[in-house]
């Protein structure tokens, strides 16, 4: 078949992906909800258009191919099944783009047989309103040193994304999290980047990672005790306009990753008997925020 590499969820991830592939010469396939023309992908060195269609039905998805990278969100991934069904087979690898830390289990459900890869995704990238996205940093991926892997450092080899392995990807993927959580703060004070630089806020989110880095290593992260504060300097450090996914999210009224990224740090944290008050706080607003009612 024409096509050996899909992406499946062509928005702010996928399409620096999609375009990382086109520029290397391994345009994918791509995979979405809503039908376009093509992507285009803007970053300081230019803009990048990644030619389409956008294929909208897994129906029209020309049998299985070598990698899949899926890019929807956690909350679609359910929906995307049908994609995961149409593109793969038992020597498809399915390198999930996605935050947090339940990515096999989540997406395994749906391709049994496949290789599921996690990954830890650094680089922020935003939607703009004219449907192009807005690479606001060096495409930047982590991958467990695994077989598996090859196929994306092959892939991405020459690429303006860069693909790392480590050892200890539990490590890497918890070290993330811990900083998506404090993220999600910017959901409950309907602000960007700037918000850390209050000293009230960067105290709250000194303590809120203090209580997620227990939990962390309860589960087997190797992170040390500077790791809060280091994520507190990166969100000072960020341009006071540099926003996050689920805030996005959150003003486009859409569903949010609340579970993912901070739900799943309370329930390892009860079952762990760890105390994690102010997650006790932060995830029911998120949930309401996210899913109502009202
Ligand atoms: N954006 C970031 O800076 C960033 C950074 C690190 C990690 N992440 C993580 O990366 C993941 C992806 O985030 P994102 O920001 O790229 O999300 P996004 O911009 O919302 O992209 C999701 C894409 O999936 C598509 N989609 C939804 N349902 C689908 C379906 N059933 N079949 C096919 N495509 C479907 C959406 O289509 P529509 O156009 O129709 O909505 C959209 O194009 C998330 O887990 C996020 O937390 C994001």
């Amino acid at each position: 078949m024409k096509f050996k590499v899909a992406v499946v969820g062509p928005g702010a991830i996928g399409t620096t992906i999609a375009a990382a592939l086109h520029e290397a010469g391994r345009t994918p396939f791509l995979c979405g909800r809503t039908a376009r023309e093509c992507l285009v992908l803007n970053a300081d060195e230019g803009s990048v258009r990644v030619p389409g269609p956008i294929e909208v039905d897994p129906d029209r998805a020309e049998g299985p191919v070598d990698l899949v990278f899926l890019a929807v969100k956690a909350t679609q991934v359910e929906a995307a099944a049908p994609w995961l069904a149409a593109l793969c087979h038992e020597h498809t690898v399915v390198c999930v783009l996605q935050n947090g830390v339940e990515q096999v289990p989540s997406v395994a459900p749906h391709v049994p047989g496949s290789s599921i890869l996690p990954s830890v995704v650094w680089f922020p990238a935003e939607n703009q309103p004219d449907g192009s996205v807005r690479l606001r940093a060096k495409a930047r991926l982590t991958l467990p040193d695994e077989a598996s892997s090859q196929l994306v450092l092959e892939m991405l080899s020459g690429s303006r994304c860069s693909v790392e392995l480590t050892s200890d990807f539990t490590s890497v993927a918890w070290r993330k999290l811990l900083q998506n959580a404090a993220a999600g703060l910017m959901v409950l004070a309907g602000r960007r980047s700037g918000m850390f630089h209050r000293a009230d806020i960067a105290e709250l989110t000194l303590r809120y990672m203090r209580e997620c880095l227990e939990v962390a290593r309860a589960e087997g992260a190797l992170l040390g005790d500077e790791v809060p504060q280091e994520i507190v300097d990166r969100f000072q450090a960020s341009p006071v306009d540099m926003g996050t996914s689920i805030l996005a999210d959150r003003t486009a009224d859409r569903p949010l990753e609340w579970k993912t990224r901070n739900a799943i740090i309370l329930n390892r944290g009860q079952a762990h008997f760890i105390p994690t008050p102010i997650s006790a706080v932060v995830v029911p607003l998120l949930a309401a925020a996210s899913d109502g009612p009202g």
